[in-house]
């Protein structure tokens, strides 16, 4: 995984698969102090101490069609090598926050990669299930909060119907995207 926004999809899909009706999603960049956040936020199922505790060995999963899960281990090693930090706090039955943090310019930080990619794929694949996006650089944020979009399309539209995608598209690459451009 050469991206980061791979590892961020990785990390979601953990909390589509833990039933969260709420996932956020967190990017924030700090050009002058050379930081980046990364956090991804749930209130599916969340997990017991020991879980959490030993999520990060590659040898833990929950699955049962693989003895290895690689998700958490590789996000956290994204991190820890780019002279970040990484944490991870859960509570059964209320929900998981994992967070990442990265100096911008170190050598070994992965790039970021198609984040507006991932995000667009989340958000309209994914019909059970809110998003709420916040990207934050230099003073500036921008938002994505399906419930609000939800809201104006009524029931009967959903989120992957064809000229919504495209809006959703437009959007996300003109809020989100537009904020680090490029620089990560
Ligand atoms: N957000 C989450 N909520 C609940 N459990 C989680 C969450 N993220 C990870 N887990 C637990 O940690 C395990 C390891 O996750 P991961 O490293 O991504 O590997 P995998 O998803 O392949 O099992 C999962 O199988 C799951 O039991
Ligand atoms: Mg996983």
């Amino acid at each position: 995984m050469r991206e980061l926004a791979l590892n961020i999809l990785d990390i979601a899909e953990n909390s589509l698969r833990a039933g969260a009706s709420l996932v956020q999603i967190r990017l924030c960049a700090d050009f002058l102090k050379d930081e980046m956040t990364i956090a991804v936020e749930d209130n599916g199922c969340g997990m017991s101490k020991e879980m959490a505790a030993s999520v990060t060995d590659p040898f833990t999963t929950t699955r049962t069609t693989r003895k290895v899960g690689m998700g958490v281990p590789l996000f956290k090693y994204s991190a820890e090598s780019a002279g970040g930090t990484f944490r991870i706090r859960s509570e059964e039955g209320k929900g998981t926050c994992v967070t990442a943090t990265y100096r911008i310019g170190h050598v070994d930080r992965m790039p970021l990669g198609d984040f507006g990619g991932v995000v667009l794929q989340l958000v309209t694949m994914n019909p059970q299930t809110d998003f709420l996006v916040t990207v934050q650089s230099g003073g500036q944020t921008g938002v994505l909060d399906t419930r609000e979009i939800r809201e104006i399309l009524g029931e009967d539209i959903p989120l992957g119907a064809p000229e919504v995608r495209a809006f959703l598209k437009e959007y996300i690459s003109e809020n989100l995207v537009s904020i680090y451009g490029g620089r990560l």
